[in-house]
């Protein structure tokens, strides 16, 4: 929600070895699909694991807003009564996705062909992000947009009364600017066509189909052309949601940087849209195994096993970028505990998530004594390797759960503590992450003010 929630600081210390299994909540991005495609489906859809962050919450908050029936009916359990392709009604108030741009993007663009009016905004981290993204795509099915600056929420989005089929080139690598146009085109006549130069995660696509869309994906030499036809009934389904490899990153690189650490990360999902920091940390060299490979629900899925290592930094690809566009702030602080300098190229994006990663990251790193270099699409982080990371900085977060999350971890392997000025955004995508790393033996307090 777009509260005006007070600070929590937080404060992480030097660790001991962190030992045990960790046990993540569940996907982001599929819980937000799930809650959207039951909401569109006839029938009711069953979901288990569910992640109960803020940012889904929000999004589930949504679906009822728009007519959905939305019941959580025990941890992780929720029932979605949908109300079909088409069958949106006109939200009575306006819908604030608090911090969440998947969910404000992905709910755009499902409105966008509908003849309703909604109203979208969000907290200062999400009203500060570009939405031209995604209304210049839904403009072409002939939704009109009304937001401030730059599309900036708050913003009216008038659906399509006729919405017309279109055939969209992103131009940007994006699964939320690929699902909003294939969103839109559900109740669109006809065949909605995305083209992407660079493969995102795939989601959308694979959910869709698992809904009963007819949905085709071409590999082409222009990228992946994805085509969808328009109007489907979606069938409720069973979701058993993936555990996030977003969020297993964190004990994962945690345990990699803190001397003597064994940390076991069940059931993760391992799509390759997905798994490029894992790759990156083997490269650099970290202990980090794959066991029990196995596939659940057409994903490949594994335990991940992390133990301390000796990391090196290497140049990360700019191919491999949206495979692991949200891990960068926490491999810049794997970087920073490394030997040498890890270089990251092609990650201008990240100067559009909930914050300017690139800045947040460079900005606190330097205050806890790394080295870092920046330009528009890079970050180079110099890494201090044996002599150790000095810590004992006061990091801003900027509303950004994974820069909080990041500078956490470091604050374990830290010579001194590391400092967050407000640690609450952990709570929209890993609300039990202070319980989780504290049963790895990680200290993180939260000091109270005078
Ligand atoms: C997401 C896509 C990514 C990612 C975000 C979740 C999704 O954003 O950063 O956390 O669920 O589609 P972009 O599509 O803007 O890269």
């Amino acid at each position: 929600m777009s509260g005006h929630a007070a600070p929590i600081p937080m404060t992480s210390q030097k660790s001991g070895p962190l030992k045990g299994v960790a046990d993540v909540p569940g996907d982001k991005s599929i819980s937000h699909r799930s809650l959207i495609l039951g909401a569109l489906s006839v029938g009711q859809t069953a979901i288990t694991g569910l992640l109960e962050g803020q940012d889904v919450l929000d999004t589930a908050r949504a679906m009822t807003a728009f007519g959905a029936n939305v019941e959580r009916i025990g941890a992780g359990a929720w029932q979605v009564n949908g109300v079909g392709v088409g069958g949106f009604a006109e939200p009575e108030n306006v819908i604030d996705c608090g911090n969440a741009g998947t969910g404000v993007r992905l709910i755009m663009g499902t409105m966008a062909t509908s003849p309703i009016t909604a109203t979208f905004t969000g907290d200062a981290s999400l009203r500060s992000r570009p939405m031209g993204r995604i209304t210049d795509p839904l403009a072409l099915f002939g939704a009109l947009s009304f937001g401030r600056k730059g599309g900036r929420l708050p913003l009216t989005m008038v659906g399509a009364k006729k919405p017309v089929p279109v055939r969209y080139t992103s131009p940007v690598a994006s699964a939320q600017v690929k699902s909003a146009v294939l969103f839109a085109g559900l109740n669109t006549i006809g065949e909605t066509v995305l083209i992407e130069a660079e493969a995102t995660r795939d989601h959308t696509e694979r959910m869709l189909a698992g809904f009963g869309a007819d949905i085709t994906t071409e590999a082409t030499n222009k990228g992946n052309v994805i085509t969808l036809k328009g109007q489907p009934e979606l069938q409720a389904q069973n979701i058993n949601v993936p555990r996030d490899p977003s969020s297993a990153a964190f004990p994962v690189c945690a345990a990699l940087i803190v001397e003597g650490s064994d940390v076991l990360v069940p059931n993760i999902g391992l799509n390759p849209t997905r798994a490029g920091l894992f790759t990156t940390l083997i490269e650099m060299g970290a202990d980090l195994s794959y066991e029990n490979m196995r596939s659940e629900g057409g994903e490949p899925v594994a335990d991940l096993r992390a133990r301390f290592s000796d990391l090196t930094g290497i140049e990360v690809p700019a191919e491999r970028a949206a495979s692991m566009i949200d891990e960068y702030p926490i491999l810049s602080v794997v970087a920073a505990c490394a030997n040498g300098a890890t270089i990251m190229r092609g990650v201008k994006e990240l100067r559009v998530k909930e914050s300017d990663r690139i800045d947040a990251m460079a900005r606190g790193l330097e205050a806890c004594g790394v080295r870092v270099e920046e330009d528009e699409d890079t970050l180079i982080v110099h890494g201090m390797g044996a002599a150790g990371v000095p810590g004992g900085a006061t990091c801003k977060t900027h509303l950004d759960h994974r820069i909080a999350m990041s500078f956490l971890c470091l604050g374990m392997a830290a010579q001194n503590p590391v400092s967050l000025d407000d640690g609450g955004p952990v709570a929209t995508s890993f609300p039990i992450f202070e319980t989780l790393m504290a049963g790895l033996g990680a200290r993180i307090t939260r000091p109270v003010g005078d």
